[in-house]
């Protein structure tokens, strides 16, 4: 059985910092891959950076520097942000590494080479913001006159010498493959958007720029560099060696890729993408993912308003899992959402600090006090079989929920086990039965921390941190998380590691 899963982030432009943004993509993907790890799938996890395109030479003009100067900086930002973000990734590929440059030309090559690319002139509007080429009709027209992109970006009227690529000739091949395999796209509502977008008819796509340099050159003709999103979208197949290595390929990857994309970038892997493979008599990724935008307590984020939060200065104020908490829990993966200091301070005090952080304290101080810092061993008869079978479905709903994307539905999962954690404690009191009935005394202790080692793997994927500082305080150590590796860690008879907070509250005048 092929158990190879394989998890991408889109490349980030290079031309600012990261934001919020970028780590909501970021840290989503990195929550499914370590999911995928428990369940024990062999994963691979690439995020990297796009740092072709006019957008990127213009930023580089902009600041006095070489396009390579600005990238080879900025690149090096976005990666410290994977170690900031604690990111499982196993690559992070740049577009500017020969790896990726040799793919990108590779694909060219095999379109051309099968004739879906001709020479003409494109005419129209252009965004160098997106680096996307637009319909009229596609824009919004403002009252003096000027056209915007429906988020208010600038366009550009161009007019240049360009290759097509024909992808009107795609449309049917692809509303084919879109019926034909429902998971292909989603959420529905966004693959249903795509739907409409293709059946109103595609126009060929200008594949070439030569207005400016920074870019590939086009293997057939020098004078060419490749439209940047053609260029950039093999960086997912040269990760795995698909398009640009044959020897060292790892393609087994490629049989189960999933793509996570915000949703202003669906149509160029939905879309484009697919078409360039199937032209290319090329494999398709498995599943494309669109979530949805973060807007700044209520407004949106814009370079014009300057209101772009930066991960950076949430995590130093307020901690790193408490952010990748709140931003995988506050709102559906897949919908839009807001960001306020509010939400997360009161998520943080409920949830962290009051279900989980108290759970942890109460009972393990508990057995550091009273039974000399040994956990007790369950003791069969007294047990609390309804802990264990709950933890088992939600180890069985939860793979499903994760599968389609569900990940705030997954933490509610979870959260249900806590609480339910919470009132075995509670209930049984085991501060009355101290001296009283040393049997149930410890054996409540004994599930409570059995229960409390489950929630440590399962919310590893979306706390890695405070999943590692629990299981040290249960005196254990895991290198390599998996759902099979929880039922070999046993935690009876272990003496506890030095008891921590996990969580501080929170004041909301702060
Ligand atoms: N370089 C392209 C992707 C090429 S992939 C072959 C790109 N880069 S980006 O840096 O502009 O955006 C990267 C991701 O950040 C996208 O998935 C985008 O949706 C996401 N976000 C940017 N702003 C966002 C919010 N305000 N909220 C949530 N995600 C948003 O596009």
């Amino acid at each position: 059985m092929n158990n190879k899963y394989y998890i991408t982030t889109p490349i980030y432009y290079v031309n600012d910092k990261p934001h919020i943004g970028h780590a909501y993509t970021s840290i989503a993907t990195d929550c499914i891959a370590r999911f995928k790890r428990l369940e024990g799938f062999d994963v691979r996890f690439q995020t990297g950076t796009d740092e072709h395109g006019l957008k990127i030479q213009k930023a580089a003009e902009k600041n006095g520097v070489t396009p390579i100067e600005l990238c080879d900086q900025n690149s090096q930002i976005f990666r410290d942000l994977t170690k900031t973000l604690n990111l499982s990734n196993n690559d992070f590929i740049r577009t500017t590494e020969d790896r990726h440059i040799d793919g990108a030309k590779y694909l060219w090559d095999r379109l051309y080479d099968r004739g879906h690319i001709y020479l003409g002139e494109y005419e129209g509007w252009y965004s160098v913001s997106d680096e996307t080429f637009y319909n009229e009709k596609d824009l919004v027209k403002s009252g003096d006159g000027t056209f915007k992109t429906i988020t208010n970006g600038t366009v550009d009227w161009i007019s240049e010498k360009s290759y097509f690529f024909k992808l009107s000739e795609w449309g049917d091949k692809l509303l084919d493959l879109y019926n034909n395999d429902k998971d292909f796209i989603s959420p529905v509502s966004k693959r249903n958007e795509v739907i409409k977008f293709v059946e109103s008819g595609l126009n060929d796509l200008s594949v070439s720029r030569t207005s400016f340099k920074w870019g590939i050159q086009t293997p057939t003709d020098n004078k060419h560099i490749m439209y940047v999103w053609l260029d950039a979208l093999t960086c997912y197949a040269n990760g795995v060696n698909y398009l640009n290595n044959e020897e060292k390929n790892i393609s087994d990857y490629w049989d189960n890729v999933t793509h996570i994309v915000g949703k202003d970038i669906l149509r160029h892997h939905a879309v484009y993408w697919p078409a360039f493979l199937m032209a290319a008599d090329l494999r398709l990724p498995k599943k494309i993912y669109a979530h949805g935008w973060w807007t700044n307590e209520g407004q949106k984020i814009s370079k014009s308003l300057g209101n772009a939060i930066d991960p950076i200065d949430i995590i130093n104020e307020f901690g790193l899992d408490q952010f990748r908490y709140f931003v995988l829990r506050e709102v559906p993966f897949g919908n839009d959402g807001d960001f306020s200091k509010f939400a997360l301070i009161n998520r943080i005090n409920s949830d962290l600090v009051n279900d989980l952080g108290n759970l942890c304290q109460r009972s393990l101080t508990m057995i550091e006090k009273k039974l000399n810092s040994i956990i007790p061993e369950i003791k069969s008869e007294v047990s609390n079989n309804k802990l264990i079978s709950m933890y088992v479905n939600i180890i069985n709903d939860g793979s499903l929920l994760v599968d389609s994307h569900k990940l705030h539905e997954y933490i509610k999962l979870v959260w249900s086990y806590v609480n339910e954690v919470n009132k075995f404690f509670n209930d049984n009191k085991p501060w009355e039965l101290f001296d009283k009935d040393m049997d149930k005394f410890s054996d409540t202790l004994a599930v409570t921390a059995e229960s409390i080692k489950k929630i440590a793997f399962l919310i590893n994927p979306i706390m890695p941190d405070t999943s590692n500082k629990i299981l040290t305080m249960l005196g254990v150590r895991i290198e390599n998380f998996s759902f099979e590796q929880e039922e070999l860690t046993l935690i009876g008879g272990n003496n506890l590691g030095e008891i921590n907070h996990l969580f501080s509250r929170i004041d909301h005048d702060n």
